[in-house]
């Protein structure tokens, strides 16, 4: 993962590093570092391990200065998140800031050791640094961007890269394979970034980068070389991005503000497709009919929360609009042979439309057969919105917190849009249509009340906190739900969480029921409620404690090693995303209690860029 963003300017640029850090934090937050040149030629070079305030504290008391310069933040792949790994990376007089993974970094680290270099750090970054500069060495006389050419043959791997030579301030080079970077555009100053959002305070005038791209930038030159070697034109695009500067408010935590946002962030993305008694998709345009009527297959594919939104809408499809659909975990999909069939479409999953392995997914689905991509996705000038050939954005509004909350549940409204879209192509009739569509209206109401009884899921919470594990059961369309609620207790409270089709139980994970396990049960009133109630019994009389989550009209009574939440009724349809809720309340309150750092989880980061 890693944010890197540089700058070559005329003023101080400390502030507008940092600042653009701290919009890249989202993608890793393990350390971070900057190193900036003035114009007397005077390097300043710090690294901090912890987040970016922790540099900016440091920057300010160090009163640094500079004109040109790179900063990072760093999400650990190679060596423990320590000072010395942290980047910028310096070899002599090049310094390196990269993001991505160099894949051969093993031989290449003993080559430059053979040649005399000494590694000051574990990481695969220190060798693009000792790279450079022995290719420098090696032709005196050439360019920084000339000695570059001759080292990106040797590295392997998807990476996005800035260097510079510190005795030459005023000029930066960046490299990208297959790693994401943008140019930014000032007036007499150019700026380079992983993410468009760490240049909006200075410039809206950008550039996106292609996968093999090199460029040279200096204050007013930019000079931009393709794959093939050539010198190329790459459109300037006026970014139209609103960046909100996320405010927590009234909330203590990001992941806090982002679950009591849901009901706006459902009705800012059901509204306006909701209209006169119709799901309508036309924003889509009419390329999008064109390619719906050749659907025959779906295949969706997307990582974490966003996979279990898929699972969800897997079944969707092929209950509702009788497409066959499969849903596959991307960095499963991306190394593996699928059949590919007539009319098959692809759906990408992506809150952040970022993530690595569903990007190569959907750039691998472009050479074997798909008919077309579309992307579901909240960010809009991301990779996934400008590489599909339609998009449906959910307007869940900027997700700070690492767990997804809103962005998941938005995912899933507009899932069910489309499934509704492509089953009228189907032969959905106008009854199933309005009863989805008066559920989704309702939705926000229902999401609210759960919301209100935010103070009975913060009690039960108490009960988790000294539990070391924890078991998710469901069926049907809340077996993803499951999923999704086991997958947000581990991530911010650490508690080791499964989710367990509550049919499977007896295959094995009925060995682990015992007073230390608390099992929670997603159980609306809907078909499979009788079965499910068989499989509570046979945990009950196992001696687990039981959570279970049901309609507040449901036949469930508490009784000893049975707590029974009471949820609203809503349509069986929409069950799914209103149960999500409490589950995100639930793994909340754990995570405060236990004292976590409930935005920025340990090991983790809110964007996956790298596989
Ligand atoms: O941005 P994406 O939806 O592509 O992210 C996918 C996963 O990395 C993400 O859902 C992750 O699992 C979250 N931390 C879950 O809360």
């Amino acid at each position: 993962m890693c944010g890197i963003v540089g700058a070559v300017a005329q003023r101080n640029i400390e502030e507008i590093l940092l600042e653009g850090l701290r919009r890249l934090e989202y993608r890793g937050y393990d350390s971070a570092g900057l190193l900036v040149v003035n114009s007397k030629g005077h390097v300043n070079y710090l690294r901090r391990v912890g987040k970016v305030k922790e540099l900016a504290a440091a920057v300010t008391q160090y009163n640094m200065h500079g004109i040109t310069g790179m900063a990072h933040t760093r999400w650990a792949t190679h060596g423990e998140p320590t000072e010395k790994n942290a980047h910028p990376h310096i070899s002599d007089y090049i310094t390196v800031v990269h993001n991505g993974i160099i894949e051969n970094h093993e031989p290449l680290r003993n080559s430059l050791i053979e040649r005399g270099y000494c590694f000051n750090s574990q990481t695969d970054t220190e060798v693009i640094a000792h790279l450079v500069n022995w290719e420098y060495k090696q032709c005196k006389d050439s360019t920084l961007l000339e000695v570059i050419k001759k080292a990106i043959p040797q590295l392997r791997g998807t990476y996005s890269i800035l260097v510079m030579d510190n005795r030459i301030p005023g000029i930066l080079v960046a490299v990208t394979s297959g790693g994401p970077l943008v140019i930014g555009i000032g007036i007499g100053e150019n700026f380079i970034a992983s993410d468009q959002v760490a240049l909006l305070p200075v410039t809206r005038n950008l550039i996106f980068l292609e996968e093999g791209d090199l460029v040279e930038m200096t204050c007013h030159n930019i000079n931009i070389v393709n794959k093939a070697g050539h010198l190329i034109k790459r459109p300037h695009i006026e970014s139209n991005i609103q960046y909100e500067a996320c405010d927590k408010g009234k909330y203590r935590f990001y992941m806090q503000k982002e679950i009591y946002e849901q009901p706006v962030a459902l009705k800012n993305t059901l509204e306006w497709r909701l209209v006169q008694g119709q799901i309508n998709l036309n924003e889509l345009g009419s390329q999008a009919y064109d390619l719906f009527s050749k659907v025959q297959h779906i295949k969706i594919v997307a990582c974490g929360s966003s996979y279990h939104a898929g699972m969800v809408a897997r079944n969707w499809f092929e209950e509702l609009a009788d497409i066959p659909c499969d849903v596959e975990i991307a960095s499963e999909f991306r190394y593996r042979k699928s059949v590919v069939r007539s009319g098959h479409l692809i759906i990408t999953l992506s809150q952040s439309g970022e993530t690595a392995d569903t990007l190569a997914a959907l750039r691998l689905s472009k050479k074997i057969g798909f008919i077309g991509s579309l992307a579901v996705c909240n960010v809009q000038g991301s990779s996934l919105v400008r590489e599909s050939d339609l998009v449906l954005m959910t307007k869940a509004g900027t997700e700070i917190g690492v767990a997804s909350t809103k962005g998941f549940t938005t995912q899933l409204a507009v899932l069910l849009m489309l499934v509704v879209h492509l089953g009228r192509l189907n032969g959905m009739t106008k009854s199933v249509e309005s009863n989805i569509l008066n559920a989704l209206q309702e939705l926000p109401k229902r999401i609210e009340q759960v919301l209100s009884t935010d103070k009975n899921i913060a009690m039960l919470a108490e009960d988790f906190v000294y539990k070391y594990n924890a078991l998710f059961l469901g069926r049907g369309n809340q077996y993803p739900i499951a999923m999704e609620g086991a997958l947000k207790l581990k991530e911010i409270s650490y508690i080791h969480a499964e989710a367990y089709s509550a049919g499977e139980l007896k295959h094995g994970p009925l060995a682990l029921i015992d007073i230390d396990m608390p099992v929670i049960v997603l159980a609306p009133n809907n078909a499979l409620l009788e079965k499910l109630k068989s499989n509570i019994e046979e945990v009950r009389s196992r001696g687990s404690h039981l959570y279970i989550f049901a309609d507040q009209d449901a036949s469930f009574i508490s009784n000893k090693g049975i707590t029974i939440i009471p949820l609203p009724y809503v349509e069986e349809i929409v069950s799914p995303i209103l149960y999500a809720v409490p589950l995100q309340l639930l793994s909340y309150y754990v995570a405060l209690i236990k004292g976590k750092d409930i935005d920025q989880p340990r090991n983790l980061a809110k964007s996956v860029t790298v596989e």
